[in-house]
């Protein structure tokens, strides 16, 4: 019988906070021995929601500021009256929101929307942030980039961001090949004057403290909150991330395909693999010429929620998951 994943996990302190800090040259609202991260977006715990679209919602954002993280809302594609809804849902709760860059160059007014709704920080990821970061730091939220590799660091480095998130390719969702233990030194050692954030299968003090270690000033967590009561993935979605193993992911753009997103080469998404991508992945030609059938397919599973066909996006972290929790238990679990 296979062991109770549970059974493997072990709770224990690693580095103490304080043995990772930097200091504060500005001498405001200065709180020695914690890191920049916290001091940077005002937050108590070094730990920020990864804006996972359709995912983070208002109410999930809010439980991991109530929990002295910070969240934010997955605005991702962006649909206007989604993204109301979820600052609504928020309830005036201190969040911010993060988008897909290369998707929102083409609806920049999206922007326009959230930034009336005064977030703390605005994140963005995949794509050019030039054409939006002086308008994200006139309206006085936090910059916050996500690089995959030197490329995009070398990039996101240029329009002088808040905090620089190092994304590993065991992330769930969209990303890239780098993985973290080696990416976040690099991005670190090319940017010591910026906050950076490990993401990529933390789910626990262990990945908290490895990333303390190796640099980080603190983490940003998707696949673990996803499995948190608050968040707006579907009941069977959650059930399956408890259930599954990290051998059960894959990085794929098979569901970019079959959903219509041409998704700029470089990044593929993680997911579990399922049915769907059991039959297409590594025919993504054929998967093209039968495009106009399996789209249609594809949409009534996802209305069915029958995750057989229909996308999960999850990131290694699965191993580690073994139970759906209140975001605030699953801060504590992460960073006390
Ligand atoms: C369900 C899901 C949806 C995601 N959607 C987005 C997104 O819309 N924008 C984005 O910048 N990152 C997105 N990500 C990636 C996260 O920002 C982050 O890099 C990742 O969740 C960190 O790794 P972890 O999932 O192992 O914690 C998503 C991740 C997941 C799991």
């Amino acid at each position: 019988m296979r062991p109770r994943k549970s059974l493997l996990l072990h709770w224990k302190s690693g580095p103490r906070l304080s043995e990772h800090t930097s200091d504060d040259e500005s001498g405001e609202g200065q709180r020695p021995g914690l890191p920049r991260s916290v001091k940077l977006l005002g937050i108590e715990k070094p730990l920020v929601l990864a804006p996972m679209a359709s995912v983070s919602g208002g109410a999930l954002a809010a439980a991991v500021s109530a929990a002295g993280g910070l969240g934010l809302i997955g605005a991702g594609y962006g649909d206007p009256d989604w993204m109301r809804e979820q600052f609504r849902l928020a309830g005036g709760a201190r969040v911010g929101v993060g988008f897909i860059t290369w998707s929102l160059a083409r609806r920049p007014e999206l922007l326009e929307l959230a930034l009336a709704n005064k977030p703390a920080a605005v994140m963005l990821s995949f794509g050019d942030p030039h054409p939006f970061a002086e308008k994200i730091r006139r309206a006085g939220a936090k910059l916050i980039l996500q690089v995959q590799d030197i490329e995009t660091t070398r990039q996101a480095v240029e329009v002088r961001p808040d905090v620089l998130v190092a994304q590993g390719t065991e992330a769930g969702g969209h990303g890239g090949d780098r993985s973290l233990f080696t990416l976040l030194q690099a991005v670190q050692t090319l940017n010591t004057a910026v906050p950076l954030l490990a993401a990529g299968g933390i789910v626990d003090r262990r990945g908290f403290d490895a990333a303390r270690a190796l640099g980080a000033d603190g983490v940003l967590v998707g696949t673990r909150l996803l499995a948190s009561e608050e968040s707006l993935a579907a009941p069977q979605a959650k059930k399956r991330i408890v259930a599954a193993n990290g051998d059960a992911t894959l990085r794929t753009t098979v569901f970019d395909v079959v959903r219509g997103f041409d998704w700029p080469a470089k990044f593929t998404a993680r997911t579990l693999r399922n049915r769907f991508s059991d039959a297409w992945h590594g025919r993504e030609s054929d998967l093209k010429e039968h495009l106009h059938q399996e789209r249609e397919k594809y949409a009534a599973a996802t209305e069915r929620k029958d995750f057989d066909t229909a996308v999960i996006f999850a990131g290694e972290a699965v191993d580690l998951i073994d139970s759906v929790l209140p975001a605030r238990d699953i801060v504590r679990r992460i960073c006390g």
